[in-house]
């Protein structure tokens, strides 16, 4: 990870022809083709979940590994669903709100059983905090999909919520890397705490700004700038994902890392921020100073 100022593309995307105060791309929301795209990537992301669960279960705890493998076989099903579905129907919304309401209450009954000693899996607390999380965002969406009204989505406020989500989640993804990597493993997890200093700070920044768009002004031109530069940092961190599960798949690497899977999944999630990034990028309001 560098460490060069990005490339802040102040008015650059917004075009020099917008009305000052503009909110560019803000044609009503995401359309139902961006909609299918996001459900169809959260609904594989949970059936992931699932088995990550399930394989750092332990051997003896037959009746929660029996109950992992069913959500998976559920998001298996809903998965073969909506990449099938040319719209998503109310039908396969209430399966997959329901899917995803219990999978965060199963979630939400492991890590209790964690932090009360009860069960003591290959997984960290803070990974299972980190999925339900996730799950938590993906129900959000299908609510706001379930309302089928526009709303205030394009609201500052929520706009860099949704930023701070994502800076939170691609920290912790670098957390998880450096502690399953192998301590031998010395010039990757140099890079890796190097990257983790860059997104604890963009997270401390992003929830500044945040809790500034509380202000509600009228326009956030640093924001913007902000934007520009964790869409840079993710990308940078979106290739060392990509280059980990090359390594991973090439057996080059030590780690502790239970399936190249699990570097693939982190690395989608990290092109599923920068997509998120850009959409809301377009939607911060920026104004020429005068
Ligand atoms: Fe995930
Ligand atoms: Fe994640």
């Amino acid at each position: 990870m560098d460490q060069e100022m990005p490339k802040a593309k102040f008015w650059g995307d917004v075009g020099k022809d917008s009305l000052p105060g503009d909110w560019p791309g803000s044609g009503g929301g995401s359309t139902d083709a961006n909609l299918l795209a996001e459900i169809r990537f959260w609904t594989r992301i949970m059936r992931e979940h699932s088995m990550f669960i399930r394989e750092g279960l332990p051997c003896d705890r037959s009746d929660i590994i029996r109950r992992a493998q069913e959500f998976e076989e559920r998001f298996m099903a809903l998965e073969a669903k909506v990449n099938r579905a040319t719209t998503i129907t109310p039908n396969l919304l209430r399966a997959l709100r329901e899917a995803v309401s219990d999978l965060i209450e199963f979630k939400h009954a492991l890590l209790r059983m964690m932090i009360q000693c009860q069960l003591r899996p290959n997984l960290y607390p803070l990974l299972i905090d980190h999925i339900t999380r996730e799950a938590v965002h993906f129900l959000s969406l299908l609510e706001l999909a379930a309302q089928t009204q526009p709303g205030e989505a394009h609201h500052l406020h929520v706009l860099l919520r949704r930023v701070v989500f994502w800076m939170r989640i691609m920290k912790e993804h670098i957390e998880f890397i450096i502690h399953l990597l192998d301590p031998s493993e010395r010039s990757l997890i140099r890079q890796a705490h190097e990257a983790q200093r860059t997104f604890v700070q963009l997270l401390q920044t992003a929830m500044e700004l945040e809790s500034m768009a509380n202000a509600q002004p009228q326009f956030f031109n640093t924001a913007a700038r902000f934007v520009d530069e964790a869409i840079a940092r993710t990308t940078e961190l979106r290739d060392f994902k990509a280059a980990a599960n090359e390594l991973l798949l090439m057996c080059q690497v030590l780690s502790a890392i239970p399936s190249p899977l699990l570097a693939d999944h982190v690395r989608r999630e990290a092109d599923r921020a920068i997509i998120e990034m850009r959409e809301i990028r377009e939607q911060i309001p920026v104004r020429r100073p005068v």
